[in-house]
């Protein structure tokens, strides 16, 4: 009785050794378990991008291919990002999908990703060169920051030429600028670049002001008050480094009931579901569209290539590990190319 009793145990105890480490070789084949963190979802952009990225992942979702998602939100703290690293390591995920709360400061998580062996996707902010240099299985999926200044200065030029822009006739675009987060490349280089390049279109500028509004609707509200508390309707442009901010400044003028010939042109940066509506609505004079679908569907193949080994060729790498997607410029005549092609995609 005893004798059978420990044959039972011990055929339990191997069978239980024996399935478990059958699962975990077994299971991951023909797996790939993304694991995702981005910075903080009140970022309407962000928000837009994860949904895309959803959708792309399910894309590569064939009888032979199992792709799973595990997203986190980090709420805008580093600590609970670098937490939430190690909890989808520790998931069994097979690729790392980080937007970094602080991009200055990722050396934890390619330490992690680098013990665990597990390839690592930056997206949209960018580390620098040099950390980017710390682990050859760190990646970056974003857009050419310089790209979106020079298309919204395009933009704004274009406006400038067809007249009404200048509305006092002293030959100079008063201008203020909505500046997103103080040190995420794409505030830095949108701002640069959309001045340079309209001084380069021979528009004659004077800054008013700027003000950083963190890409957020409601400070950059607060923001634009303050400033057209201070000069009144002499801003003629305003240029923000995102259409979040660009509302926020376009609410400021509605909550002060300004009439439309006192309101200055507004340009924006995303093409957002709101962004896209209010340039169709006319409140914003153009916008430069942050290709959420192609980021995404880029950083599906490319998450799907790492794990599975295939498939990275296909993909046009600059600098051996860096992937940039183009920006589109839009404004009134096209913006409804922009609208069709934002509600095609599946929910
Ligand atoms: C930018 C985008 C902003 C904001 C930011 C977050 O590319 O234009 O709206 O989402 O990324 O990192």
């Amino acid at each position: 009785m005893k004798k059978t009793l420990l044959m039972i145990i011990l055929c339990g105890m191997l069978l239980f050794g024996l399935s478990g480490c059958g699962e975990t070789s077994t299971d991951t084949a023909g797996k790939v378990q993304v694991g995702v963190t981005y910075y903080n979802q009140t970022d309407t952009f962000l928000g837009e991008l994860i949904d895309c990225f959803k959708n792309s992942l399910e894309e590569h979702n064939t009888g032979e291919l199992e792709v799973t998602a595990m997203v986190r939100e980090a709420a805008g703290s580093e600590k609970t990002q670098n937490e939430q690293v190690r909890e989808l390591i520790d998931a069994g995920c097979n690729v790392l999908c980080v937007n970094l709360v602080d991009r200055a400061d990722p050396s934890e998580i390619i330490d992690m990703a680098r013990e665990s062996d597990i390839p690592l996707i930056f997206f949209n902010r960018e580390p620098v060169e040099e950390d980017m240099l710390q682990w050859e299985q760190t990646y970056y999926v974003g857009a050419p920051a310089r790209q979106s200044g020079q298309m919204q200065g395009e933009l704004a030029a274009d406006v400038i030429r067809d007249g009404g822009v200048d509305r006092n006739g002293d030959g100079r675009i008063q201008y203020v600028i909505l500046e997103g987060e103080a040190d995420h490349q794409d505030a830095i280089i949108r701002t640069e670049s959309v001045v340079n390049t309209l001084q380069e279109k021979g528009v004659e500028l004077e800054k008013l002001d700027y003000q950083i509004a963190n890409w957020n609707r409601a400070q950059a509200q607060n923001r634009m008050r303050q400033m057209i508390g201070q000069f009144h309707d002499e801003i003629e442009l305003v240029l923000s480094n995102n259409d979040d901010m660009a509302m926020g400044a376009v609410d400021a003028y509605n909550a002060l009931n300004y009439t439309e010939e006192n309101r200055p042109v507004f340009f924006g940066v995303d093409g957002t579901a709101v962004g896209l509506q209010a340039v169709k609505d006319g409140d914003l004079a153009g916008t430069v569209y942050n290709d959420k679908e192609a980021q995404a569907n880029v950083m599906a193949q490319l998450s799907v290539a790492l794990v599975t080994g295939e498939g990275l060729d296909a993909i046009a790498f600059e600098n051996e590990r860096y992937i940039y997607v183009p920006y589109l410029k839009v404004d009134q005549e096209n913006v409804d190319t922009f609208i069709e092609r934002s509600e095609a995609r599946p929910e």
